[in-house]
């Protein structure tokens, strides 16, 4: 491949390098795909408004996110299995975010654990975690989450049941993969990644193997979600988190307004509105689609952020533009990380802040707090937008 211009080269660079089985586990969404793709197609069909004689001479992408100043409004989602894309992907893609002064989120499914992740970065990171029945397991996840110094807790609200996503069980995912003849000789395509995997210990779910009961091979993510995401979980249940965790609280998976002002009155500092990359119910509308009724709903009581399809620094900005204070990127750093380790992770983030940085200045704005619906066509000069986003 030649030289990298955008997150769809570095998407097709990790096509090549990863195992198909994890490739597809990130790439996927859940039965036909159809939020999957809205998340995309939806960004894409907004339409921005061109500006020129502006002052640009000064200009940030700089913001913050629940207090924290970020070089750009973009964290690093919490993404399963990261690990599996690359060698120690976690903590290859922590350090990339440290280095480029945005947030990045563990996930509690992830391949390093809480303690390896601490120990590789100086920065605090993140925590997420999942609603599960055995509260002793999740109190000492949130107390190790404590120890390690993360400066936010994310609590994953859409997914106490799995969506189901065909690719994964045509794949037979499992990690480690099982060594059946066909993924062996399909690993022998993939010669990089499985030295960077002989090379590492950290080969299945760190933060959970070890730690909750009565689990010491945990191969199949289905599984252990059937069996241990707590089916009751309820506002109640945020507030006992709430209760253990002491900090900042971020509230992953709002797709609706209602939910929304629950999400305030729970006292949570952050929303994602989010419909989990496509992965969970599909059907549901796409996250930019979501978006403007939520803020419409909650005003500035939550900060409100979005993630879902963003592939570009254009869908940040259009994000931004219909009221996010923040997004949240997957697959886009997945895709660095799978196709160039470390590298490509910040590779991934310099993409998206130049492109960031470039279209505000042609949509003439130069700071990130003066983004809103002018920038965008069709709204402030009274022409139509589409009516998905009014
Ligand atoms: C886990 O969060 C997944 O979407 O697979």
């Amino acid at each position: 491949m030649g030289i990298i211009t955008c997150i769809e080269d570095l998407r097709r660079l990790a096509q090549r390098r990863v195992p198909r089985m994890f490739y597809d586990y990130a790439d996927s969404g859940s039965w036909t795909e159809s939020t999957y793709r809205a998340n995309q197609l939806d960004l894409q069909a907004i339409r921005l408004r061109q500006r020129v004689a502006v002052d640009l001479s000064r200009r940030s992408t700089a913001s913050e996110m629940i207090g924290q100043p970020v070089s750009m409004p973009v964290a690093l989602a919490p993404t399963g299995l990261t690990g599996m894309q690359h060698a120690d992907g976690e903590i290859l893609a922590a350090r990339a975010a440290a280095a480029h002064g945005v947030p990045f989120t563990l996930s509690t499914m992830s391949i390093c654990s809480i303690e390896d992740v601490a120990a590789a970065t100086r920065q605090p990171f993140w925590f997420q975690l999942y609603m599960m029945r055995d509260r002793d397991f999740m109190a000492d996840l949130i107390r190790r989450a404590k120890a390690a110094g993360c400066s936010a807790l994310m609590l994953t609200l859409d997914l106490q049941v799995l969506g189901q996503r065909h690719k994964d069980l045509k794949n037979g995912l499992s990690t480690p993969p099982r060594p059946t003849l066909a993924n062996l000789l399909h690993l022998a395509t993939r010669p990089g990644w499985c030295l960077g995997m002989l090379s590492t210990p950290r080969r299945t779910f760190g933060n959970i193997v070890g730690h909750a009961q009565n689990v010491s091979d945990l191969r199949s993510l289905s599984v252990w979600t059937a069996e241990q995401f707590d089916l009751t979980l309820n506002w109640r249940d945020i507030e006992w988190v709430q209760q253990q965790w002491g900090g900042k609280l971020i509230l992953k998976g709002i797709l609706d307004a209602e939910d929304a002002r629950r999400a305030v009155d729970s006292g949570a500092e952050a929303l994602v509105v989010s419909n989990h990359g496509g992965r969970q119910l599909d059907g549901a509308p796409s996250s930019i689609a979501a978006l403007p009724g939520i803020v419409q709903a909650v005003g500035d009581r939550i900060e409100v952020w979005m993630d879902g399809g963003i592939r570009s620094g254009q869908d940040v900005l259009k994000a931004l533009a219909l009221g996010a204070r923040g997004t949240l990127i997957g697959r886009s750093f997945l895709y660095g990380l799978g196709a160039m380790g470390e590298a490509g992770v910040a590779q991934c983030l310099e993409i998206i802040r130049k492109e960031l940085d470039t279209t505000m200045a042609l949509c003439g704005v130069t700071q990130i707090e003066q983004i809103d619906r002018n920038v965008l066509w069709g709204d402030a000069s009274g022409s139509s937008t589409s009516s998905a986003f009014s």
